[in-house]
């Protein structure tokens, strides 16, 4: 399908001589927001840096935004899970410049486009107060808010977000999914966004991507998070429990 954003047809993924994929196949339309779950070490991370490019496959293909991840990099905006703690001297502002290109670290050299290109980031994710502060003098999850601006820059076709709301506080993690909603669908911007929680991203993403034994499913909310769904996904049983407030439980036993 050409409207498809993300194809995975019959994806196998190793790190370490370890299957983490095996056989994955999905496609995600343009302009869908989808949440990627699954528990600690399932490959997450390992399929998001695949659709960068940045992961060898075993076997199968990978197609975003109608060419290799390769040839689409340009149109794309990542935030990695691993944030290292350097360049604590450096601004809210010198951080996201540094990813602007041809600029280093704390010189850059930016035209009027590139500066309009990271205020607007950083006014979209409520961050522009941080901009003048110095990263060692932030909190974790304010040096964040600049991380997820950083990947919004230039409003990539495809967003990949790897647990942008970790070390939120919930009212905070609340505020920036519904933004990075708004934005998505303002922009047709295609999202993929992983968390922990599939709580968090409720009402925001119009579908999930469940990850579990080296196997994926891809369906709307109501559809994958199902005893049955999870339960056939991780080849265990797994209890899905909707709470009187709406939030979903997800039975750790299986994990
Ligand atoms: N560089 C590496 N070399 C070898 N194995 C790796 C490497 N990076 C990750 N792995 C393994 O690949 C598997 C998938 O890791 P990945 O980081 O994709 O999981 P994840 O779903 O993102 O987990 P988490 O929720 O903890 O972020 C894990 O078993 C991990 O130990
Ligand atoms: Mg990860």
């Amino acid at each position: 399908m050409q409207d498809d954003a993300v194809r995975c047809d019959d994806v196998t993924l190793a790190r370490g001589g370890r299957e983490i994929l095996t056989g994955v196949s999905f496609s995600i339309p343009q302009g869908a927001f989808v949440g990627l779950f699954g528990p600690n070490g399932a490959g997450k991370t390992t399929l998001l840096r695949a659709l960068l490019g940045l992961e060898t496959l075993a076997h199968g293909h990978i197609t975003v935004l109608g060419a290799t991840p390769r040839a689409s990099i340009g149109q794309i905006g990542y935030m990695p899970q691993s944030r290292s703690a350097n360049g604590a001297s450096l601004t809210g502002w010198d951080l996201l410049a540094s990813g602007m290109s041809g600029t280093r670290w704390g010189i850059p050299r930016l035209t009027r486009e590139d500066r309009l290109a990271i205020q607007e980031a950083l006014d979209a994710v409520d961050a522009t107060p941080l901009a003048t502060r110095r990263l060692g003098s932030l909190s974790g999850g304010e040096r964040q808010r600049l991380l997820i601006a950083q990947a919004l820059i230039g409003w990539p076709s495809l967003l990949l977000l790897d647990e942008p709301l970790a070390s939120l506080d919930p009212v905070r993690m609340r505020d920036v999914a519904e933004r990075l909603g708004q934005i998505a669908r303002q922009r047709g911007m295609t999202v993929i966004c992983s968390a922990h929680d599939v709580n968090a991203l409720m009402g925001v993403m119009d579908s999930v991507l469940y990850v579990a034994r080296g196997r994926a499913r891809l369906g709307r909310v109501d559809e994958v998070m199902t005893t049955e769904s999870l339960s056939a996904l991780y080849g265990a049983p797994v209890e899905v429990c909707r709470a009187p407030s709406g939030r979903l439980l997800v039975s750790a036993d299986a994990f």
